[in-house]
């Protein structure tokens, strides 16, 4: 069983693995899970990006981007992508999990509002990076299930990757590795069965502001830019799901 446990699963290979794994069968649930989890995050980080001007203009006080503004725009972008509305959250098993992270980022925002409305202030350290880091670590609190945004050359150090990750990192820049695809595994953490699940990040045009070039010059944020070109691998978002 151990050794059927830690085999490596692909993708979509894993429903087909648990399927003859009655013991552990919901692992192909909690895949998706996963994948749910991560498409939340993404959303709250993209409303946080496409109000970024506004978070970062100094001659207003009060942004009206509220923990209600954004749990409503959060709630939008998850049902354009997954058709899960969350404003009705009754119809699939994994409710209860997305709207602890639905609740998890709009205490982000509720606990920024401070900073977020201070007037005077242009930049104000409020990205998507951190909301999606602090997001991460609040639902981990609540339960139990780790998110984490990682990669190789990563910048805070709470986001440096583990031994697990940074391998599964360097399979997603293997060029050989088909864009986009997640890693997913089930395997044991502190004698515990867990599913591990990494999605790879590309970078985009809007990245490189702070993640381009030249390579060493500071960045809005004062971090030395790291030299990312468009399409290269960024990183990755990584799941730690507890199997009961
Ligand atoms: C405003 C500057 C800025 C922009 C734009 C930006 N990032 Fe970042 N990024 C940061 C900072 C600062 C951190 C560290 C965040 C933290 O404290 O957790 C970070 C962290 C990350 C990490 C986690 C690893 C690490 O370095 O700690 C990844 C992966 C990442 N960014 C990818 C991206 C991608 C992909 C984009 C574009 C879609 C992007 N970033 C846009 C500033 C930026």
């Amino acid at each position: 069983m151990k050794v059927r446990m830690s085999s490596l699963i692909l993708g979509a290979a894993l429903c087909a693995m648990v399927a003859g794994m009655p013991s552990h069968a919901r692992a192909g649930d909690e895949t998706e899970t996963a994948e749910l989890l991560i498409a939340l995050i993404k959303a709250g980080r993209a409303v946080v990006s496409e109000h970024q001007a506004l978070i970062n203009d100094a001659s207003k006080g009060n942004k009206g981007f509220t923990d209600e503004f954004v749990g409503h725009e959060i709630i939008e972008k998850f049902k354009a992508k997954t058709r899960v509305d969350l404003s009705r959250p009754n119809g699939i098993p994994q409710s209860r999990l997305l709207l602890t992270m639905l609740e998890s980022e709009r205490e982000v925002v509720l606990e920024a509002q401070p900073v977020i409305n201070k007037q005077g202030v242009a930049f104000k350290g409020f990205i998507p990076a951190v909301f999606a880091r602090k997001a991460g670590q609040m639902f981990h609190r609540k339960t139990g299930i780790k998110m984490k945004l990682t990669g190789a050359n990563y910048r805070f150090p709470g986001n440096k990757p583990d031994d697990f990750e940074a391998e599964v990192l360097r399979m997603f820049a293997n060029p050989r590795h088909p864009k986009g695809q997640q890693y997913a595994k089930v395997t044991m953490v502190d004698g515990k069965s867990v599913l591990r699940v990494m999605e790879p990040e590309y970078a985009d045009a809007t990245c490189l502001t702070c993640h381009g070039g030249p390579t060493g010059e500071r960045d809005i944020t004062g971090m030395k830019k790291e030299g990312w070109k468009e399409g290269e691998l960024a990183g990755a978002i990584s799941v730690v799901m507890p199997l009961r």
